[in-house]
């Protein structure tokens, strides 16, 4: 079984981005062969600039490494490193009514933001098809909003099928339906668009002062607190084992605990996870060359899947 999954390279990760996206993609390598890939292609389809574009590749990357990724297990690789999947785009393109492509909710949803669409950003799903059929993938792990995505993918692969024969697979999204959302310093879902992120990596005092900074109720320190409705607790779950977010749930109950005290400790308890990964990504960052190397040899490893697709696909449609 083969399992894929793309991220795109959006810039310095935050707490949000770890609990909801990297931990699962590093736990689905225990589940079989992995491939994973940094959509670099993708991100043209919005603003970018080079040389930011260059850095964001790059740190996530080595953010994704310190933080698990077994890559002698899984194939990492950068999207733009197998180009074939641009040649493959063209000819699924010829397969796709436009009209299906219009019903694609990110899609629409950018419109109603009144983002002037260029024509990658209509075709993105064409694109994120490719990436899943070329490398004939089972299963894809995603985030709820890329359901219909991948729905799409596999409209595609049929109407491909139909024509040509039986050679693309048809793959499954993998969704987690239980994955919480992590909540940010005002409570509302953490995002880079809500400026509410605390990140996973960087100075000691900027990130403890972005802890001092979540919203708290105004309950005096010597009165009972409610943990459940507080967004300190909300992500100490996050890293405290069953007994110490017990511990915690009994010390808001008893009141006498100001919220300060809380922040600090929730602090300590994040500082002290993330430590092995820091000090692995210290180790990264001061070696960039062995980054490069992990990618290009995923990069091999995965156009030579894509070549053996593109030779049979090409043959099909009479082009070879
Ligand atoms: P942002 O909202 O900060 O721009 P992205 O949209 O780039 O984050 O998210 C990248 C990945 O991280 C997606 O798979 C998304 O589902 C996950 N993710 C982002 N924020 C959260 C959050 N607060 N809780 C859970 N998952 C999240
Ligand atoms: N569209 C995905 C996202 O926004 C990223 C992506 C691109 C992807 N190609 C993919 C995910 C292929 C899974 C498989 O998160």
């Amino acid at each position: 079984m083969r399992i894929l999954s793309g991220i795109k390279p959006t810039g310095t990760l935050h707490l949000g981005n770890y609990f909801g996206m990297m931990r699962q993609c590093i736990d689905m390598q225990k589940k079989g062969e992995t491939y994973l890939f940094i959509a670099d292609y993708h991100a043209l389809t919005q603003p970018s600039d080079p040389g930011v574009l260059k850095q964001n590749v790059f740190q996530v990357a080595v953010d994704f490494i310190a933080c698990g990724l077994d890559t002698e297990k899984t194939v990492f690789f950068k999207q733009t490193d197998v180009p074939e999947v641009t040649e493959l785009t063209w000819i699924l393109s010829c397969l796709t009514p436009v009209s299906l492509l219009e019903r694609c909710h990110s899609y629409k949803d950018k419109i109603a933001k009144n983002v002037t669409p260029n024509n990658g950003l209509f075709t993105y799903p064409v694109l994120m098809a490719s990436d899943i059929l070329i490398y004939k993938s089972n299963v894809v792990p995603v985030g709820k909003d890329q359901k219909q995505h991948l729905e799409v993918t596999r409209d595609i692969a049929q109407f491909f099928n139909n024509k040509y024969g039986d050679l693309l697979i048809l793959p499954k999204e993998m969704i987690q339906e239980d994955l919480a959302i992590v909540t940010g310093l005002d409570g509302r879902k953490m995002s880079k668009s809500y400026d509410n992120t605390i990140e996973i990596f960087g100075d000691k005092k900027k990130i403890r002062k972005k802890f001092m900074k979540i919203v708290t109720d105004s309950t005096p320190v010597e009165e009972s607190k409610n943990p459940d409705t507080c967004n300190v607790f909300a992500l100490y779950k996050l890293f405290a084992n069953d007994s110490e977010v017990e511990t915690m749930r009994e010390r808001y109950r008893a009141g006498g605990m100001g919220y300060g005290h809380a922040k600090q400790e929730l602090f300590e308890l994040c500082w002290e996870y993330f430590r092995p990964m820091r000090d692995k990504r210290a180790e990264l960052l001061k070696n960039p060359g062995t980054v490069h190397e992990i990618l290009n040899r995923g990069a091999r490893v995965a156009r030579n899947t894509a070549r053996t697709t593109m030779d049979e696909v090409k043959h099909a449609a009479g082009l070879s």
